[in-house]
C-alpha cells in the first residue's frame, strides 16, 4: 500500500440513490445530469466522494440490482457519455466516484442467464448460475429450503426448452436476481473483468453489493432452521457466540476472490477503494474481510441497527474500533441508507433499534424527539474516527415516508411479502430541493412526468432552498460540521485515536487529540459541559453551559 493515496480511510462519503437524486430530463427519475448539475450543492455540502447506486441497464425489478449488461449505462439514467463526463466534472472538484457493483447476482435477462434457460440441464451456460433438479414427486419441490431475503423461497422452477416443468434456479433475492455460481471459473474472470473496466474508466472505488455471500455451500444442504426471510441477511437477535454459520457462506472461498480483487485494485494509480456491503454481526468474522490484502473497508451495520442508547452505542462503537485495529482497516460509520428505515423516524420511536423482520412501521412516532436526535447523532457520527457516510436527504432531515399508498409501491420486500414488510420505498423518496410544492425542483420545470414516488407535501419546509442559510436547520449544521471535520486534523487523523472522557450516565463523551471533544447527552436532563475553552457546534442551542437531552457539541479544549 506505499504510495497509494488511502483516501477512503477518513473520508465523508455521500450517498447518492440515483432514482431519486435529481431528475435532469423531466421523466420524474433521477438520473446522471441530475447529479451532475447538482455536483457544486455536493462540494459546497463538503463530501470527499459520492457512492451513487447501481446505474446500469437494468429491468428494475429491483430498482437496478438486477443487471442486465455490467458495461453500460441504462438509458433511463443516461449514457456512457454521462458517466464518463461525471467522473471528470467530479473530479475537477475534489469529488471521488464510487460505484455499486453486485456480483452476487445479475438480472434474469442477462445474456448469460438467457442463454442458461434455453440450454440443457448440467450445461456450461447452466453451471454459471446454481440450477438443480427439484426434490419429491415429479421433482416439484425446491432443492432445499432456503427462503429469499425478500420472502418466499430462494429457488424458482423453469420450463424447459422442450416445455416440460424442469429445474429450479437458486436467488437469494427476488426470482428476477439468479445467484452467480461463483466456483465457475468464468463468472470470476468475468467479473474481474468488470472491475478493470470501470476502474480503468476513472471511478475511485466500488461498493460491493451483497459481499459476504457470494460462495454458497456446493452441497445446498437444507438450513437447519428455516429462518424468518429477513433474519438471513440480518440475523439481529442472536448474540455472536450464538449466532449459527451463515448458510450461505463459505468462508475460505469468499476470501480468495477478494484477494484477487484487491490485487487489481491496489495495481491502478491514485488509490481505489474496495468496499464491501458486509450484514455480519460478529465483529471478528466481520473484520476477517478487513485484512490487509483483502477490502479496503467495509459498512458498519451494528452502529446503524444500534439503539439510541449511551450504554449501547458505546459498546458498539468500541466493539467496531476493537475489530478494525488488529486488521489495520478504518472503521465506518452509517446512519441510514435505501435498505433502511431512515433515523430521523427511528429514533423518534419508543424502539430506536433498526430490525428488517421489525420495523415499527405504525408505531407512535413523535418526528420532533427523532429530528433532535438525529441533529446530535451527525455530530456523534462525524467526529468517530474513519470514514462517514451520509445518505442523501439525511443532510435535510428527511423522514420516512411510511403513508406510500400501496398501489405506488416498487419494492420487491413489498410484494413478495404480500404487504407483510412495508419494504423500503418510504426511505427512497425523491429529493425535496426548492419550491413550495411537489416535485419541489426534483424535475426541471414544466417536466411532463410526476416523481416516480410521490413526495409528501410538508417537504416544503425541508428543501434545500428553504433551508440554506437558515442557521438553524439540518442542512446548514451538516454543511457546518462537515466544514469543521475537514479543518480539523484531529478529526481527520488516525494518530489521535477516540479517548473516552468521565461522563454522567447516560452521557457520551470523548475526545480527539488534546483540543477536540465531543459530548453527546442521551440522558433525560440537561448536562454540565466539561471544561473547554469554546464551543466549536452544536446541535441545539445551549442554555449556559448546560447540553439539553438529545443533544451534542464539539468543543475546543484547553490545549496541552
Ligand atoms: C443490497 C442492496 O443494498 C439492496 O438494495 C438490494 O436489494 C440487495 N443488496 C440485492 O442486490
Amino acid at each position: 500500500m506505499a504510495g497509494i493515496a488511502q483516501w477512503w480511510r477518513d473520508a465523508a462519503i455521500y450517498q447518492v440513490y440515483l432514482r431519486s437524486f435529481a431528475d435532469g430530463d423531466g421523466d420524474g427519475i433521477g438520473d446522471l445530469r441530475g447529479v451532475r448539475d447538482r455536483l457544486d450543492y455536493l462540494a459546497d455540502l463538503g463530501i470527499d466522494a459520492i457512492w451513487l447506486t447501481p446505474w446500469y441497464p437494468s429491468p428494475m425489478a429491483d430498482a437496478g440490482y438486477d443487471i442486465a449488461d455490467y458495461r453500460d449505462i441504462d438509458p433511463v439514467f443516461g449514457s456512457l457519455a454521462d458517466a464518463d463526463a461525471l467522473i471528470a466534472e467530479a473530479h475537477q472538484r475534489g469529488i471521488r466516484i464510487i460505484i455499486d457493483v453486485v456480483p452476487n447476482h445479475c438480472s434474469d435477462q442477462h445474456p448469460w442467464f438467457q442463454a442458461a434457460l434455453a440450454a440443457a440441464p448440467r450445461s456450461p451456460e447452466r453451471s454459471r448460475f446454481w440450477f438443480r433438479p427439484g426434490r419429491g414427486p415429479g421433482g416439484d419441490l425446491p432443492p432445499n429450503n432456503w427462503v429469499s431475503h425478500f420472502g418466499g423461497p430462494a429457488w424458482t422452477r423453469v420450463t424447459e426448452p422442450d416445455g416440460r416443468p424442469g429445474q429450479w434456479y437458486l436467488h437469494l433475492f427476488a426470482p428476477q436476481q439468479p445467484d452467480f455460481n461463483w466456483d465457475n471459473t468464468e463468472v470470476r474472470e468475468e467479473l474481474l473483468s468488470v472491475l478493470r473496466f470501470w476502474l480503468d474508466r476513472g471511478v475511485d472505488g466500488v461498493r460491493i453489493d451483497s459481499a459476504a455471500i457470494l460462495v454458497k455451500d456446493p452441497f445446498l444442504a437444507d438450513v437447519e432452521q428455516e429462518l424468518p426471510p429477513q433474519n438471513v441477511h440480518a440475523p439481529a437477535q442472536q448474540t455472536p457466540d450464538t449466532q449459527p454459520l451463515h448458510p450461505y457462506i463459505d468462508r475460505d472461498g469468499i476470501h480468495e476472490i477478494y484477494r484477487e480483487w484487491r490485487r487489481i485494485a491496489d495495481s491502478y494509480p491514485g488509490g481505489r477503494a474496495l468496499i464491501g456491503e458486509i450484514w455480519l454481526p460478529e465483529p471478528r468474522r466481520f473484520a476477517l474481510y478487513l485484512r490487509p490484502n483483502e477490502m479496503h473497508s467495509a459498512f458498519n451495520f451494528e452502529f446503524l441497527r444500534c439503539a439510541w442508547d449511551a450504554v449501547a452505542l458505546r459498546r458498539t462503537i468500541d466493539d467496531t474500533l476493537a475489530a478494525h485495529a488488529p486488521v489495520g482497516a478504518p472503521a465506518s460509520w452509517v446512519l441510514s441508507n435505501h435498505d433502511v428505515t431512515r433515523h430521523v423516524t427511528r429514533y423518534g420511536r419508543a424502539d430506536t433499534t433498526f430490525d428488517f423482520a421489525e420495523r415499527h412501521h405504525g408505531d407512535p412516532l413523535d418526528l420532533e424527539l427523532g429530528t433532535r436526535r438525529a441533529r446530535a447523532a451527525a455530530l456523534l457520527t462525524l467526529a468517530l474516527p474513519g470514514s462517514v457516510y451520509v445518505y442523501q436527504g439525511e443532510e435535510l432531515g428527511l423522514w420516512e415516508v411510511e403513508d406510500l399508498p400501496d398501489a405506488v409501491r416498487q419494492d420487491p420486500m413489498f410484494h413478495r411479502t404480500r404487504g407483510a414488510d412495508p419494504g423500503r420505498d418510504g426511505c427512497r423518496v425523491p429529493l425535496p430541493w426548492s419550491g413550495t410544492s411537489a416535485p419541489f425542483g426534483f424535475s426541471p420545470a414544466g417536466a411532463a412526468a410526476q416523481p416516480w414516488l410521490p413526495q409528501p407535501a410538508t417537504w416544503s419546509d425541508c428543501t434545500v432552498e428553504a433551508q440554506s442559510e437558515d442557521p438553524t436547520s439540518m442542512l446548514e449544521l451538516y454543511r457546518a460540521a462537515l466544514r469543521l471535520r475537514r479543518d480539523q486534523p484531529a478529526l481527520r487523523s488516525e494518530r489521535e485515536p477516540l479517548r473516552w472522557i468521565a461522563a454522567e450516565p447516560g452521557v457520551l463523551a470523548f475526545r480527539r487529540g488534546d483540543e477536540f471533544a465531543c459530548v453527546i447527552n442521551l440522558s433525560d436532563a440537561p448536562v454540565e459541559l466539561p471544561e473547554h475553552d469554546s464551543v466549536l457546534l452544536s446541535s441545539d442551542p445551549l442554555q449556559g453551559d448546560l447540553l439539553a437531552p438529545d443533544a451534542a457539541v464539539w468543543l475546543r479544549l484547553r490545549g496541552r
